[in-house]
């Protein structure tokens, strides 16, 4: 099992833990943090099957009272609707400012969920146990949480932190190879920008046979990350490296494009527009190219650059006429370029220039 802690500028202080059969021992391990108290597990119609029962059983063996909320699996349920929803069946519960939410699932369960927890009663805490690589790797930690508008997707949220983080990395094992190749694509990301240990197991290693470890690099650097800067005024935006045309790339393909994979694609985009922009040297793109494929994952863009860049203007990562962009200089290094939003459309055009 590893335990790592992330304590933010900001005073909020969590254990991070990584281990097998913490989907058993969760209700130990939560107990040891707060009092016995009301507990709602918000789960989605895949995992719930799987693993609720266990959860349950956990948490009301260590003296918790256990309810729990499941909604349908998909980006779909990160709507106004299924959010009202949850936060009436929190009230239902009559779960009170000292009581806890439990995300049980993926990015989309951890969002959803954090998103209520922060605005319940105006902040209860939460717990994510994230179920997916892709949220063990970034999204259950650092506090972001969000659902989609019609305008785009993530433009509600709030940052809200969690009481703690428990993976259990069973729970990977029934992943399906497109599931686990999202949570490479996140990995990799971490890789290029911080970490090239963590890059060189998906360069010539087997990632899936060190979850653990692959899980244990990710969080470090991103603890780091969001240690300095939790709420995103700097050195965080560093994280959405290739989000800004994987965010328009899931919109374009009315999500059935998945996150992971659009944000290889988009980390492809702007590794090959770093080279153009002699930033990145051809070696090092064809590594994190090859890297990206090698995972199962697409370099390939199907839409235009003037489709991606009009909505990238509506991102919240735009700031009024000006967007941040992160461009690879070297595995291991990336820069932050703020810029006009009326270039992105060219940077775009760059990064899809010479695509296989
Ligand atoms: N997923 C990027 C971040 O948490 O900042």
């Amino acid at each position: 099992m590893k335990k790592q802690i992330l304590t933010t500028s900001d005073g909020a202080s969590y254990p991070i833990l990584t281990g097998s059969g913490l989907l058993d021992t969760c209700g130990a391990e939560i107990a040891a943090l707060t009092k016995p108290c009301r507990v709602m597990i918000v789960s989605d119609t895949n995992v719930a099957p799987l693993y609720l029962d266990r959860v349950k059983k956990s948490l009301a063996d260590a003296g918790f009272i256990v309810n729990t909320h499941v909604v349908s699996a998909g980006e779909e349920s990160k709507s106004i609707a299924v959010f009202g929803a949850l936060l009436e069946s929190f009230a239902e519960a009559h779960l009170t400012r000292t009581d806890l939410a439990i995300a049980l699932g993926g990015g989309v369960i951890g969002d959803l969920t954090g998103f209520a927890a922060g605005c319940y009663l105006r902040g209860i805490r939460f717990v994510q146990m994230p179920t997916t690589l892709l949220s063990a790797v970034d999204a259950s930690v650092g506090g972001k949480t969000a659902i989609n508008l019609q305008h785009g997707k993530n433009l509600a949220g709030v940052f809200h932190q969690p009481l703690a983080v428990f993976c259990d990395v069973d729970s990977l094992h029934t992943l399906t190879p497109h599931e686990m190749a999202d949570g490479a694509a996140e990995a990799i990301k971490t890789g290029i920008l911080g970490d090239p240990e963590l890059f060189a197991i998906y360069e010539s290693g087997n990632p899936i046979a060190n979850l653990e470890e692959v899980i244990s690099h990710a969080v470090a650097y991103k603890s780091k990350i969001v240690t300095e800067d939790p709420q995103e005024h700097g050195v965080r935006k560093l994280l959405n490296l290739g989000h800004t045309a994987a965010h328009a790339i899931e919109r374009l393909s009315d999500f059935k494009i998945s996150h992971g994979h659009a944000v290889a694609i988009g980390t492809a985009i702007v590794t090959r527009a770093a080279v153009k922009h002699g930033m990145l040297d051809s070696n090092e793109s064809a590594r994190i190219l090859d890297t990206i494929k090698r995972n199962n994952l697409p370099v390939h863009c199907p839409y235009s650059a003037k489709d991606m860049a009009k909505i990238a203007a509506l991102d919240k990562k735009a700031a009024a006429s000006d967007i941040t962009v992160i461009l690879p200089e070297k595995i291991g290094r990336c820069r932050m370029e703020k810029m006009p939003i009326s270039n992105v459309e060219s940077l775009f055009s760059d990064g899809l220039e010479g695509q296989e």
